[in-house]
């Protein structure tokens, strides 16, 4: 079994922190976003990873390396333009060659591991399975109808979705996929979507299981969805990195990275500081993610912001 994570995004829905740094390595509770898919792809037995990269290839390959620091095996692929999951995968066909593989997003955090999704998977020697999880508004994912353990149809981003069982950002294929991913065509929004690739596995008749997810999933692509993962992982509490000087209150869930130095006469909550920011404002900062060289007169809430940078 070996492990694709997806991390060729461009993070727009972060800009313009993720111009100066990629979205699979801002830190959250100081701590890589990938490091956390590591952990999972480790927890699950597999220790030969593939990350499809874009624009970012430099700084994510100078910050991961060999992957020697993380107990892993790492090799990259560059995905030549973000056209969606199912064309992401594709660039890591030479590296699966022929192996089961773990496709996980790069953005998703799990706080349970995935271990016994991957053992059924291997038990049920199916073409596929994959992570649902029950939400409340599916619009935003793909949409999974389940009867009894197999998916039966799944479709992307649906306006009026037949069932709330969202597609939760980690998959487990055999080689079945390589099969299917020629013959795709770009969905409405022009992307190659991986639900369609996988509802051609099920229009061919093979065993496509679902794997409910019981635990929290995080998707941390948004300022909201950013500070509420950081908001579960550092449990409500603040965190001050290395050698970070903070003046001013201190209120719930805040991380200071490694080396800033932060004066907020207001207050600070719900916010994240950057490693080796420098952080001046003259009021509160809440709800909001700061990096880079930043003097504010007045509060700052509810913003992405790095130094001067515009988005
Ligand atoms: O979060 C779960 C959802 O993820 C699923 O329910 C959907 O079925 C699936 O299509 C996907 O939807 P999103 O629109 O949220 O995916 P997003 O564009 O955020 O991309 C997910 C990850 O894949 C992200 O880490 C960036 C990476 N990516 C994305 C694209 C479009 C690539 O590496 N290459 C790409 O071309």
């Amino acid at each position: 079994m070996k492990g694709v994570i997806l991390a060729a995004g461009k993070g727009t829905r972060l800009y313009p922190v993720t111009r100066v740094i990629p979205k699979p390595l801002l830190p959250i509770a100081n701590r890589m976003t990938l490091e956390y898919a590591f952990d999972q792809l480790k927890g699950c037995g597999i220790s030969e990873v593939c990350i499809v990269v874009g624009e970012n290839e430099a700084q994510i390959k100078e910050a991961l390396g060999g992957g020697g620091a993380f107990g892993l095996k790492l090799a990259y692929v560059r995905q030549t333009e973000p056209k969606g999951l199912a064309h992401a995968v594709g660039f890591a066909k030479d590296f699966v060659a022929g192996d089961d593989f773990v496709l996980y997003l790069g953005d998703a955090i799990y706080d349970q591991s995935l271990k016994p999704h991957v053992d059924r998977f291997r038990e049920a020697r199916c073409a596929n399975l994959n992570l649902v999880k029950p939400v409340d508004d599916p619009r935003r994912f793909g949409v999974a109808n389940v009867e009894g353990e197999r998916i039966v149809k799944l479709v992307e981003k649906p306006a009026e979705p037949e069932s709330n069982l969202a597609m939760a950002g980690m998959y487990v294929f055999g080689p079945q996929i390589w099969d299917v991913l020629p013959g795709l065509q770009p969905s409405l929004r022009g992307e190659y979507e991986i639900t369609d690739a996988i509802q051609t596995l099920i229009d061919r008749g093979e065993t496509v299981l679902a794997g409910v997810y019981e635990g929290q999933w995080f998707d941390t692509g948004t300022l909201d969805s950013f500070l509420e993962t950081t908001r579960f992982l550092t449990q409500g509490a603040c965190l001050v990195g290395e050698g970070a000087t903070v003046n001013g209150p201190m209120g719930d869930a805040v991380v200071i990275g490694p080396g800033a130095v932060v004066n907020v006469s207001g207050g600070i909550e719900d916010s994240v500081v950057l490693p080796g920011a420098r952080v001046e404002i003259g009021g509160s900062l809440r709800h909001a993610v700061v990096g880079g060289d930043c003097k504010r007169a007045t509060s700052v809430e509810n913003s992405v912001i790095y130094g001067d940078l515009n988005e």
